[in-house]
């Protein structure tokens, strides 16, 4: 196997994993008492979704997780990473509880835990209950508080069982896409309101974490952030501003106030409205890792139309394409790695990281995906580098175990390690989840 690991650096105990998230698998969206959330209610907006697809039926993980859960022990992985729905346990969010939502998340953590597969459930991957964005939603600090009831509500109902525990997945791209880039739920697109949503966000972690250290013996606790290198796309003073800007939104916004207890310098001061006595110390609470999701770098440019003044750029012309147009960069999540564990000093779990196709069953009923096998090669072999270089990397989870629904970009980009007909829900492992085996295999102490 070219790209093989090397074997120094590996903990005995390093968790091997698949990540998904509810919405975009679960399907099931009217069944058991489910409330809609503001991606349902994105999704049925007119050309918010390519080809106006949506997470209606996903891929019929309510119904087939026993079959799902067999793919994933056939695959040897310890950890499996999935998010629980607000809405399916709190239809409208608060006051009401469906206890035929929170059964769901009990069948699924007890044969999880029946096949040996540890379960690390996320609070939230995106799907905010309808009735609370009614309400005002992240906008609203109200909404801190919510998410500490149902934080509470979870823990005392499966903190029995799951002791790997995550406030929040991605932070930053569903603040930034969803309240000032029309690219995801909401769809709000206003400075103030994207200021306020990150603070209450931040401040709904910090609770979030002090909710599940009382009520989980033992827990683990992380919040999962999106960071990769934001490079400007050309040299110039208008890109570089934007890079810098766009940069600490996406990278720093989160993360730095969550753990060294402030805002980063450029957005500080536009922070001060929304900041209340004690607000800092409340967000800043003692977690246990810090969960990473990297794909590639990005590019930014100036773009004076948008709310922040920043863009999306082009990455250069001839840098390998992940298969969405994201430049696939190994080097760059090494770097990554590097620079995480000097600023944060912090445990790293890699939560999320993988490739995108267009991968279909060919005439022999296989899904040949060469070109996620060398990128999952490549990107495995650069933190092995960073392992080696005294980086404390505690686990790696692929995104995903599933093709999925992939937010904006529909049922498109597949992502899975196992490949999804989402007309018949026909599951077929690629040769990528046979790479995947051989890899955990080949790390196991012998
Ligand atoms: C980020 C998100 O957490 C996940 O929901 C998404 O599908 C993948 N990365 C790929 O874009």
């Amino acid at each position: 196997m070219s790209g093989a690991l090397p074997k120094n650096g590996w903990r005995e105990n390093f968790t091997w994993g698949v990540s998904t998230s509810a919405y975009q698998i679960e399907g099931a969206a009217h069944e058991d008492g489910r409330g809609p959330s503001i991606w349902d209610i994105r999704a049925i907006t007119k050309d918010k979704v390519y080809k106006n697809e949506s997470g209606e039926t996903a891929c019929d993980h309510y119904h087939r997780y026993p079959e799902d859960i067999a793919l994933m022990k056939g695959l040897g992985v310890d950890a499996y990473r999935f998010s629980l729905a607000w809405p399916r346990i709190l239809p409208t969010g608060r006051t009401f509880v469906n206890e035929a939502g929170l059964d769901f998340y009990d069948r699924l953590i007890d044969s999880l835990l029946e096949a040996g597969i540890e379960p690390w459930a996320c609070l939230y991957h995106w799907d905010l209950p309808q009735g609370l964005h009614n309400l005002g939603g992240w906008a609203q600090r109200d909404c801190a508080g919510w998410f500490a009831d149902y934080a509470t509500l979870c823990a005392r109902r499966y903190g029995d069982r799951v002791k790997k525990w995550i406030t929040f997945n991605e932070f930053s791209v569903f603040t930034l896409f969803g309240y000032a880039i029309d690219w995801a739920a909401p769809g709000i697109t206003d400075r103030a309101t994207h200021l306020r949503a990150i603070h209450h966000v931040n401040l709904a972690h910090g609770k979030g974490v002090d909710v599940l250290r009382s009520h989980v013996k033992g827990a683990v606790i992380g919040a999962v952030h999106n960071r990769q290198a934001v490079w400007p796309e050309k040299e110039t003073e208008a890109d570089r501003r934007a890079a810098a800007l766009l940069n600490e939104h996406w990278n720093l916004a989160f993360p730095d106030p969550q753990i060294l207890g402030h805002y980063p310098p450029l957005i500080a001061r536009d922070m001060e409205p929304y900041i209340q006595g004690g607000d800092m110390a409340q967000i800043c609470r003692p977690v246990d890792f810090f969960g990473l999701n990297h794909y590639g770098p990005i590019f930014a440019k100036e773009d004076l139309n948008s709310t922040w003044g920043f863009g999306w750029g082009d990455s250069p012309p001839d840098s390998p394409d992940h298969g969405i147009g994201w430049p696939v960069w190994p080097d760059a999540f090494r770097d990554e790695l590097l620079e995480l564990h000097r600023r944060y000093k912090l445990p790293v779990v890699v939560t999320e990281n993988g490739c995108a196709g267009d991968d279909a069953v060919n005439a022999e009923g296989r899904v040949e995906d060469p070109r996620r096998i060398k990128y999952l090669e490549l990107y495995t072999a650069k933190m092995a580098e960073a392992l080696d270089a005294g980086v404390d990397v505690r686990g790696y989870f692929v995104w995903s175990l599933l093709d999925a629904f992939e937010w904006g970009s529909g049922y498109g980009p597949r992502f899975g390690l196992v490949h999804v007909d989402h007309t018949t829900q026909t599951r077929t492992p690629k040769s990528s989840y046979d790479w995947y085996k051989a890899l955990i295999q080949s790390t196991r102490p012998a």
